[in-house]
């Protein structure tokens, strides 16, 4: 009787254990995953959607992934959750592949599980986002099913032989469950990835998300230390996370394993002899810059030398980064660096200890030519692409970030 007894709290015991872990295992994927970014409207709470998504056709809204079971999944089965995540096919019709089940399709069935038995367990909130605003024939959702058709690329991960296993672990977090090509890959008119130029870069909400291919990243100089840095706090001697990749940081990288951080480094650099011939590159030659770029030398010395230092070499990571070393000047496009003297960088807070100042806009202080030209010098001096950046260049990255009103009100 007594052993029947103990053996029954043992199992019970035991069983709550299990569960437990499973929200814990569940939790750390909705962190892989980064559901919260996109479930979440600014300032709002957590997993309850509204967050606005502009596209091409027109603007859409996350939903409300918590267990409300008048606006929420709280009638979702498992089987309901897994074509959502998988197929894109929602409760209410074919989703909108700005949910990215696109790539969410490679992630196991024990792990949909676990996610599902993570979600189910929040607190159900009430709340409904607004309506979607997309012209036709965009707000028609059975027109998704033909784009599902055409565009839906079911392949199974390709896994090339003779790849470590924490390499193929990288792959699957990379273009599975961390979805980055969902932002790093470039779109066609259909807003499909394209599958052919996976993470070649795209730009994204005024942000070039970057080229991270391995031989772009070994050109840069990104290594396994400084990539780690990055994923981990935001900043890096390489660079900082900004624009959308602070909160991909913020919310998914920074929580993931050292194990996984390790994976995804292990794909991104991809080890090969043919990478690693890139390593080198050009370092750049502050000499030649300030002889050539009289100039744009001057304007770095007065605009940017307080923060970034007089030779470019940075003060603290906490401060300002380094230009000498930084990846976005040395990348081939010089998108990013025209469109951070251009808009600034607002104030960050990653966690409690781990926060930015951040840096001024200088879109009224510097015209195209002064901006080209400063560009222009750091290039030349660090180590960016030789092909000189022309004021037409930089006056049609103002247009663009004017329109979609990223350069604030004033001008
Ligand atoms: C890149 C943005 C993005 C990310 C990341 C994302 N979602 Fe979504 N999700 C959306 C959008 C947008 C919708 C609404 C699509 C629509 O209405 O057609 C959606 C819809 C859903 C739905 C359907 C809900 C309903 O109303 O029927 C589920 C379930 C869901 N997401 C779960 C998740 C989970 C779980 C994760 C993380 C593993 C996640 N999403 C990550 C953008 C995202
Ligand atoms: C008030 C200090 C300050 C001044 C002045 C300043 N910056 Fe910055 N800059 C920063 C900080 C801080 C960051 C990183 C912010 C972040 O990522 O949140 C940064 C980031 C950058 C980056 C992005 C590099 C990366 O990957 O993180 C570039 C490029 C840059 N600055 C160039 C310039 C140039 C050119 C000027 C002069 C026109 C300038 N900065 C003036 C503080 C400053
Ligand atoms: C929601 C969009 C988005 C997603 C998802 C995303 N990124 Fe990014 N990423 C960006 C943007 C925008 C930039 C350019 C700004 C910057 O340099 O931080 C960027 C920059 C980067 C950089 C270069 C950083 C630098 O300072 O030069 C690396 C490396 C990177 N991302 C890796 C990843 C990896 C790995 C993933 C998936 C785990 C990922 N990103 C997912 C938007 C995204």
């Amino acid at each position: 009787m007594h052993k029947f007894f103990f053996t029954f709290l043992l199992l019970a015991i035991g069983g709550n254990a299990a569960a437990q872990a499973d929200v814990e295992k569940g939790r750390y994927l909705a962190a892989a995953g980064d559901c919260v970014a996109c479930h979440t409207a600014t300032n709002g709470r957590p997993f309850i959607g509204g967050r606005p998504f502009h596209t091409p056709f027109g603007t859409l809204y996350s939903t409300n992934i918590t267990p409300d079971k008048k606006t929420g999944i709280g009638n979702y089965t498992l089987e309901d959750f897994t074509a959502a995540m998988r197929r894109g096919e929602g409760a209410h019709g074919n989703l909108y592949p700005a949910m990215p089940y696109t790539s969410y399709y490679l992630i196991p069935d024990e792990d949909i599980a676990s996610l599902y038995t993570y979600f189910m367990q929040l607190p159900a909130v009430e709340y409904s986002a607004p309506g979607n605003d997309l012209f036709f024939p965009a707000n028609l959702r059975f027109g998704l099913k033909f784009w599902n058709w055409i565009f839906f690329d079911k392949a199974s991960l390709s896994q090339p032989e003779g790849k470590s296993p924490e390499w193929q672990r990288g792959n699957y977090l990379v273009n599975g469950l961390g979805h980055c090509g969902e932002c790093h890959t470039p779109r066609n008119f259909a807003f499909a990835v394209k599958s052919d130029e996976k993470l070649a870069g795209n730009i994204l909400e005024g942000w070039d998300a970057v080229d991270i291919r391995s031989a772009s990243l070994h050109r840069q100089g990104w290594d396994k230390e400084q990539l780690r840095l990055l994923f981990t706090t935001g900043a890096s001697e390489r660079g900082t996370a900004f624009g959308e990749m602070f909160s991909v940081v913020k919310h998914s990288l920074s929580h993931l394993s050292e194990s996984d951080i390790d994976a995804i480094i292990t794909y991104l650099l991809d080890d090969s002899a043919e990478s690693s011939e890139n390593v080198a590159g050009n370092v750049g030659n502050p000499q030649v810059a300030a002889e050539q770029h009289t100039q744009g030398r001057a304007d770095f010395v007065a605009y940017c030398a307080g923060c970034h230092g007089r030779e470019g070499r940075g003060v603290t990571l906490s401060f300002a980064p380094p230009m000498d070393r930084s990846a976005a000047v040395r990348g081939d496009s010089p998108y990013n660096t025209i469109a951070v003297i251009l808009r600034g960088l607002p104030a960050q807070r990653m966690d409690r200890t781990n926060a930015r100042a951040g840096m001024p806009s200088f879109h009224l202080e510097l015209d195209d030519t002064r901006v080209a030209g400063l560009v222009n010098f750091m290039r030349t001096a660090w180590g960016g692409a030789e092909e000189p950046v022309t004021p037409q260049e930089v006056e049609k990255i103002r247009r663009q970030l004017r329109e979609e009103d990223y350069l604030g009100a004033a001008e």
